[in-house]
């Protein structure tokens, strides 16, 4: 794995841009795995960014959603749909049709689990795929335990994620107990992986990730088994690394 470690959230959005940057002018029909929360946020900027200066084309790219909340409608504003809408969709040169979120009304959520992967292998596969890193080491909504070879289903959040996210809902019962995430399995899939992380939060699970054995009690560990991943690091969040990763 690569290891660029960068000074401020600023600066890992924009090396991260530049890596997906170069890729999306090398090939049409680019096809994007996204993911949502507060890290990617510096990156999307960028993308708007080179979008808006006219030096970064999305009206051929199609995107894939990581993961979005069960009985949350996309109209919700605590929907990840909403949030890719007002955070890149809605800002650059996209079809919006090509863009993909799991659909969290599905009334047969399994069977569009499989249709979920079916239309990314219809497309490809994924070309280049954008994580962030739970504080626990989870990838998507793959949290310790799950399974290094899941593909996309549906997950029950853990009490942790279910009391974190509540501060976000009016009423306690209007908070969502299970989410649609696509697998690890799933992620490895991709043919280039960016990971993401700032902020010392992020220090121990990033060491554990980079340095520790593969483990289902780290999911992101899983990354060192891909052949082509990158994680663009803030100092902050690789200040619990031995190794020397700077070369
Ligand atoms: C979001 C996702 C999650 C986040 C992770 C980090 O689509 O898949 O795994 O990447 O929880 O979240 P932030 O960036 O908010 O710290």
């Amino acid at each position: 794995m690569k290891v660029v470690i960068v000074r401020d959230k600023e600066e890992m959005g924009k090396r991260a841009a530049a890596l997906i940057a170069e890729q999306m002018r090398a090939k049409p029909h680019f096809v994007l795995g996204l993911a949502t929360g507060s890290t990617p946020l510096p990156l999307y900027q960028e993308l708007i960014r080179l979008n808006k200066a006219r030096k970064l084309d999305f009206s051929t790219t199609a995107t894939f959603n990581l993961d979005e909340y069960v009985g949350v409608p996309p109209t919700h504003n605590q929907s990840y749909r909403y949030f890719m809408n007002k955070n890149l969709f809605d800002r650059i040169n996209i079809c919006k049709a090509a863009t993909h979120v799991p659909d969290g009304m599905a009334k047969d959520p399994d069977a569009f689990c499989l249709a979920y992967e079916a239309m990314m292998d219809d497309v490809g596969g994924i070309d280049y795929q954008v994580l962030g890193i739970g504080s626990n080491g989870h990838i998507a909504f793959n949290e310790p335990g799950s399974s290094l070879a899941s593909r996309t289903r549906v997950v029950a959040l853990t009490k942790n994620t279910i009391k974190d996210n509540s501060r976000f809902f009016k009423r306690i019962q209007d908070v969502p107990t299970k989410a649609i995430s696509m697998g690890i399995g799933t992620v490895l899939e991709a043919e280039r992986i960016v990971m993401l992380a700032n902020g010392t939060n992020k220090a121990d699970a990033v060491a554990k990730a980079l340095e520790g054995p593969v483990s289902v009690s780290c999911p992101a560990s899983a990354l060192q088994m891909h052949p082509n991943v990158t994680w663009v690091i803030t100092r902050d969040a690789a200040t619990n690394l031995k190794l020397e990763w700077r070369r």
